[in-house]
């Protein structure tokens, strides 16, 4: 890459957790600034602020945490745009996990990059620690180039063309983060492209999205299996308009011969036949005959493919890790990349702003710490959709459930979702109970 200054430079200075950033004034966002007719190719989108948040703790976790070992993580921000995650990376970590990180920044579009290097010129990490390099190119050859411990994979739609090179180039031990933008599809909406991508079926109820997660699951598990690896998922969050998974990949032949053990289908409305036939222990039936609104069924199992209840293949495993998500605390995450007001603040934000952008950070990271403690629950249960299949009036209060089946001795807690729901490993029969306990007298 030359010296060129971009066109455009040097745009809006914005600031993200703690980095700050600059874009064209002309990106296709709102409130950025005054607008010319001419859209900018670079791309920088706010509302994925959630999801770099996210990505800086994690990073955080899986570094300290031993994942990589003692030596140099080789880290990918895949498709890269102005590179603001990785240099989230470099500038929210701390120095002694920074250090340990060099980063590769690849993105097709060279306006990006230079977009990319010429903020980083002007604001480099606060720590002064600057591992980036920066390659225009395809990710699907660039990724092929040598091993890395940490991709991400932020596309434009769909990830589906970018998975199989990330997971060939992965070290033996490596995490991959994958966003997921073609949420129509793989909530099961869009039904056509669903299948020709992922090979699958979604039933859109109020669990779509976790199927939509649990779906591109099941299609990474299965590539990884091709190469001889297995998954664990840490982390997997519906966030608005996209899906997106965080997983470990390990190298490893036995596990990987084990891929269908995690993989299966979620049946709306099972009958008795179905239930008896489902991985879940927790499906004990009422006495007053109340059948579960639905349940998991292994991959073996003859299913229709005409059948409407039927989602899948889809992960059947838990969607995500209890010691990793309970790492998401709000002062981990305000300590990481929660901004502090400083009289000298180059965007010249008061205490009242810098508070609305700590609160941001803070609603990045909502219930994914309380959610660990049941994250490997079988039931999922959408309040809602609880209340309607029991014909009670108000849907209970996921909270309320929460405390009431923890007080009986049971795992539970409410999610980070988009629909109020909680988690839990208490018996259909108990939750039905509780469910009942909550409606007023009539
Ligand atoms: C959704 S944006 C990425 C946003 C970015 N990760 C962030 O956090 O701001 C997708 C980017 O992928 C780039 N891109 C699209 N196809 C690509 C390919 N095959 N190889 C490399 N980059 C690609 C686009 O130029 C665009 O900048």
């Amino acid at each position: 890459m030359n010296d060129y200054e971009p066109e455009g430079w040097p745009g809006v200075l914005l600031r993200e957790g703690k980095t700050l950033l600059r874009v064209p004034n002309t990106v296709n966002q709102e409130n950025l600034g005054p607008h010319s007719k001419k859209r900018s190719s670079v791309f920088y989108n706010p509302a994925m602020s959630g999801s770099r948040t996210r990505s800086v703790i994690l990073l955080n976790y899986a570094i300290n945490s031993g994942f990589f070992g003692e030596g140099v993580v080789y880290a990918l921000d895949g498709l890269a745009a102005t590179g603001l995650r990785a240099r989230r990376w470099m500038n929210e970590l701390p120095s002694s996990s920074a250090r340990r990180l060099q980063i590769e920044i690849v993105d097709s579009n060279p306006e990006s990059l230079l977009w990319a290097k010429k903020i980083n010129e002007e604001i480099p990490p606060k720590n002064g620690i600057d591992n980036l390099t920066y390659t225009v190119g395809d990710l699907r050859k660039v990724v092929l180039n040598s091993g890395r411990h940490w991709i991400d994979i932020d596309p434009f739609g769909s990830p589906v063309s970018f998975i199989d090179s990330a997971i060939q180039s992965m070290a033996r031990t490596g995490v991959l983060e994958i966003s997921a933008t073609d949420s129509a599809a793989l909530t099961g909406s869009s039904k056509s492209p669903l299948m020709r991508r992922y090979g699958a079926k979604v039933k859109t109820d109020g669990l779509a999205q976790d199927s939509g997660l649990r779906v591109l699951l099941a299609n990474v598990a299965r590539i990884a299996a091709k190469y001889d690896r297995k998954i664990e998922p840490l982390m997997s969050i519906w966030d608005s308009h996209h899906l997106r998974i965080s997983i470990k990949v390990i190298k490893s032949i036995e596990a990987a011969n084990k891929v269908e053990d995690n993989l299966g289908w979620r049946v709306f409305c099972p009958d008795n036949v179905e239930i008896g036939s489902s991985k879940s222990q927790e499906l004990n039936l009422p006495k007053n005959g109340i059948l579960p609104m639905n349940c998991f069924l292994p991959l073996d199992f003859p299913v229709n493919s005409n059948d409407k209840r039927i989602s899948g293949p889809l992960w059947t495993g838990p969607i995500g890790n209890r010691e990793v998500m309970s790492y998401f605390s709000p002062e981990e995450a305000l300590s990481l990349c929660g901004p502090e007001f400083d009289e000298n603040d180059p965007m010249n934000r008061n205490q009242k702003d810098i508070q609305h952008e700590r609160n941001i950070i803070e609603k990045s990271i909502k219930n994914i710490m309380n959610e660990s403690r049941a994250i490997d629950c079988n039931h999922h249960i959408i309040v809602d959709d609880l209340a309607s299949w029991l014909k009670i009036g108000s849907p209970p209060s996921p909270k309320k459930m929460v405390e009431m089946l923890e007080n009986l001795g049971y795992r539970a807690a409410v999610t980070h979702y988009g629909r109020p729901s909680f988690r839990t490993n208490a018996t259909w029969e108990l939750i039905v109970e509780c469910a009942m306990h909550f409606q007023p007298p009539i």
